[in-house]
């Protein structure tokens, strides 16, 4: 868990310290303050990248070439440092415990961070990117060679998909990637298959928990007919492929359908519905991760109140408590959030105005008491 942060340079936040870190961590101020900005900050040095954009660009303040995140964490019981700089052009700089690090990859599995914000709901409108990279985010985690096989079908993907696009198809090289394609494919198709199968159960829980809706389902669709050998498949499509200049199926088309009384979720919940039940999967993610690696996640809550009310608020921060996991979560009104909290033991509240961070006395009186 993080102890400590030093953020320079992203957004309005010129240059600040915040510490010290508990366990949950309450951001609270006026709009345009930077409490995202913050969010950004750990996102930032986890993932090597915002998640409200991937490019640096965006997220250096104006008029910098570059910007720096620092944090130090306390991991079972030893401390550990990391670092990232990210400058307008070039690749991330990564320090881990003073080393130079080349692959955000060491990052992230140092660092498991889930992010819950205003696109939460694009897990059930978006596109299947969005609940493949989901999906990925646990089979990553759990399964060693995963990176590498997909990284691998990727390379193969490209291939073939540069020979659809080349004039005067060579079916023998063709095939030869074919082989390959679906060697990687099935590998891992495997690997989701796999975490899926523990993942349903454990969202299934979260899920009881934390709202009623009664028949919503999580189905895992690999990108290929089921009953079929993508090899055929591939055989099936390649005149229609050659049209499109891609292909069509395979492990880069795979799919986590939501599902509610037979039909796709997002055309029947409403807006705050769809938020429990991305928050259900996030949490349930959490705690699946934790279940399978003994230790918690890293929660990044971006203005929870949003279109969530008290009752379902009370409950999904019940649920971070239960997993041990760290969380910062940002509010304009902390008042909304502290009254979650029972206790203001393992509690930090920051108030945060242009930029600058001010750790608050958490038991100012607000805790186990809000109107809304
Ligand atoms: N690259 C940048 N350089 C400097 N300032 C920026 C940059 N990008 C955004 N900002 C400003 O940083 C401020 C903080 O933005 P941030 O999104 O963190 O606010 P916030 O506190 O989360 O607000 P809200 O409550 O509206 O979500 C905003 O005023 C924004 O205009
Ligand atoms: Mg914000």
């Amino acid at each position: 868990m993080f102890s400590k942060l030093s953020i320079t340079r992203v957004r309005n936040i010129a240059e600040q310290v915040v510490m010290p870190l508990a366990q949950i961590n309450i951001f609270y101020g006026e709009n345009g303050s930077g409490k995202t900005s913050i969010l950004e900050a750990i996102h930032m040095v986890s993932l090597a990248r915002s998640f409200r954009h991937s490019q640096a660009r965006p997220v250096i303040s104006r008029g910098e070439q570059s910007l720096v995140v620092h944090a130090q964490l306390k991991d079972r019981g030893s401390l550990r440092s990391v670092g990232i700089q990210r400058s307008l052009r070039g690749e991330p700089l990564i320090r881990i415990d003073g080393e130079s690090v080349r692959s955000v990859s060491a990052l992230a599995s140092l660092l498991p961070v889930l992010v819950l914000d205003a696109g939460a709901f694009l897990l059930l409108e978006g596109s299947s990117k969005v609940r493949r990279q989901f999906l990925d985010w646990g089979v990553f985690h759990v399964e060693q060679n995963f990176l590498n096989t997909w990284k691998s079908y990727q390379r193969c993907l490209k291939q073939r998909n540069s020979l659809l696009r080349s004039s005067g198809i060579n079916s023998s090289q063709m095939a030869i990637w074919d082989v390959e394609l679906v060697r990687y494919a099935q590998a891992i198709d495997e690997y989701r298959k796999r975490y899926f199968q523990g993942f349903e159960a454990v969202f299934g829980q979260v899920l009881a928990e934390l709202t009623e809706l009664d028949g919503l389902s999580l189905h895992y669709r690999r990108g290929w007919e089921e009953g079929k050998e993508l090899g055929d498949v591939l055989t099936a499509s390649l005149s229609r492929d050659l049209q499109l200049g891609y292909t069509q199926y395979g492990a880069q088309r795979a799919d986590l359908k939501i599902r509610y009384r037979g039909v796709d979720a997002a055309t029947l919940l409403s807006r705050g519905q769809q938020k429990i039940v991305a928050a259900a999967l996030k949490i349930a993610q959490g705690l699946y991760y934790k279940q399978l690696l003994q230790r918690p996640c890293i929660f990044l809550v971006d203005d929870l109140p949003a279109e969530i009310d008290k009752r379902h608020r009370q409950t999904l921060c019940d649920l971070f408590l239960a997993q041990d996991a760290q969380v910062f979560m940002t509010c304009i009104d902390k008042a909304s959030v502290m009254s979650c909290f029972q206790s203001n033991e393992e509690l930090e509240v920051f108030h945060v105005e242009h930029g600058c961070v001010r750790q608050q006395p958490s038991d100012e009186g607000n805790i186990g008491e809000s109107n809304d």
